[in-house]
């Protein structure tokens, strides 16, 4: 007799993903320059700690509110209107943890097993995998390389064409991690034409809005949706005040969720962490000048790279707009991991296998790429790129 395994089939069908499979057993080795994660190797700054510190001291060590502490949600909203000229209603901001909850709680309100949710990528897998983790299946939509432009571009036909019957969300990450794409308002009008007209909802991950390098923010869903479109959009404190491991961040939702928000915050988490969220309020009201520093310590990083692209026959790119990642082809390159492999052994530099943000298994599109985060002390990425080109004329 056969017995019935209880465990669900996607939960046995994981595998670890291509950047795992690179860096496993390699993490916080300190001779390995890790460009292969999406973080700056700034520790958070001092104020920000220390707000935390005394939150901790002031004995804010209880449960709160499950959507986030009144003081955090009042200081997004500040921040929110300062930096978008907008300020979400209090029933719409949500703070269950990291950006990575939030996008995992924006899918458990829309997707049920079997259902679809579109991807656009290349993405950061992390993000498919959450739609697998809730029972989804993504369908992807890949942007178009335009080599003549030099850019990648959105094609909003595909799209509409992934669209079925079970489709229940698109997921937009602008800027985008590994491209550094940038959505323009236009588009993001459009696509929220379509969410309405196809009765889609769309999850914006705009965890990198802030890391723009053509003005002061990225164009965001927030210009454009009203509070009752279903449109989620994610924020986190994680990059642009480098607080990766405080496990922050935040999410607009439709107002008319509110109920559910607070439901799904209560069984998932009850909310971040108490005193981590008084260091997020110090992030948000006093980090100004630490994003600008970021900012341009990011657009050194960027320069840095531009030129060494330029001096390697082997490589071409797409000059990021926003994030902090290069996505860099190499021309002949087919086997992605195993190039990053090699390049770890022989140079102790980590970097992103393109493999790890392909459009669906089977696609070999970018087989020839790398990523890495140039988010990064100039002379150690220096160091970093040298030892890269070495290893490319080897
Ligand atoms: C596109 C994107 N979304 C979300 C996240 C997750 O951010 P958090 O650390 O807040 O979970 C990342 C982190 O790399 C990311 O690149």
């Amino acid at each position: 007799m056969t017995v019935r395994d209880p465990i669900r089939a996607e939960m046995l069908s994981f595998r670890p993903n291509a950047i795992a499979q690179v860096a496993v057993g390699n993490i916080g080795d300190p001779g390995i320059i890790p460009l292969w994660f999406g973080e700056t190797d700034l520790v958070t700054p001092a104020f920000i700690r220390d707000a935390a510190k005394q939150a901790l001291d002031d004995g804010l060590t209880f449960y709160v509110t499950p959507g986030g502490h009144q003081r955090l949600r009042t200081a997004i909203q500040d921040w929110t209107a300062r930096w978008y000229g907008v300020t979400p209603a209090m029933e719409r901001i949500w703070v269950p943890g990291a950006a990575m909850l939030c996008i995992v709680t924006a899918l458990q309100t829309c997707v049920n097993t079997g259902d679809e949710v579109v991807v656009l990528t290349p993405m950061w897998p992390n993000i498919s995998q959450a739609v697998e983790a809730t029972g989804g299946t993504p369908r992807y939509v890949r942007l178009d390389h335009d080599a003549a432009k030099g850019e990648w571009a959105l094609d909003l036909n595909k799209i509409e064409a992934a669209i079925g019957p079970r489709t229940k969300a698109l997921f937009i990450g602008s800027p985008g991690n590994p491209t550094g794409w940038v959505i323009s308002d236009d588009e993001i009008k459009a696509l929220i034409e379509i969410s309405r007209r196809k009765g889609v909802a769309i999850i914006a991950d705009e965890v990198y809005s802030v890391l723009f390098y053509e003005g002061k923010r990225a164009p965001s869903f927030i210009d454009h949706a009203s509070e009752d479109d279903n449109v989620f959009i994610v924020n986190s404190f994680s990059k642009a005040w480098a607080m990766t491991g405080w496990r922050v961040g935040w999410l607009v939702a439709p107002r008319r969720l509110a109920p559910a928000m607070a439901q799904l915050s209560v069984s998932n988490n009850t909310g971040a962490t108490v005193f981590a969220q008084f260091g997020a309020v110090a992030a948000l009201e006093q980090g100004d000048p630490f994003i600008a520093e970021m900012v341009e310590r990011c657009r050194r990083g960027r320069d840095m790279v531009a030129d060494f692209v330029a001096g390697q026959n082997r490589l071409s790119w797409v000059k990021p707009k926003g994030a902090f990642y290069a996505y860099v082809a190499v021309d002949g390159l087919k086997d992605s991991i195993g190039f990053a492999k090699n390049l770890l052994a022989t140079t102790k530099v980590g970097v992103a296998p393109g493999a790890a943000f392909a459009s669906g298994e089977g696609d070999t599109r970018d087989e020839s790429y790398l990523r890495l985060c140039f988010a990064q002390d100039p002379k150690r990425l220096g160091e970093a790129l040298e030892r890269i080109g070495k290893a490319l004329l080897a």
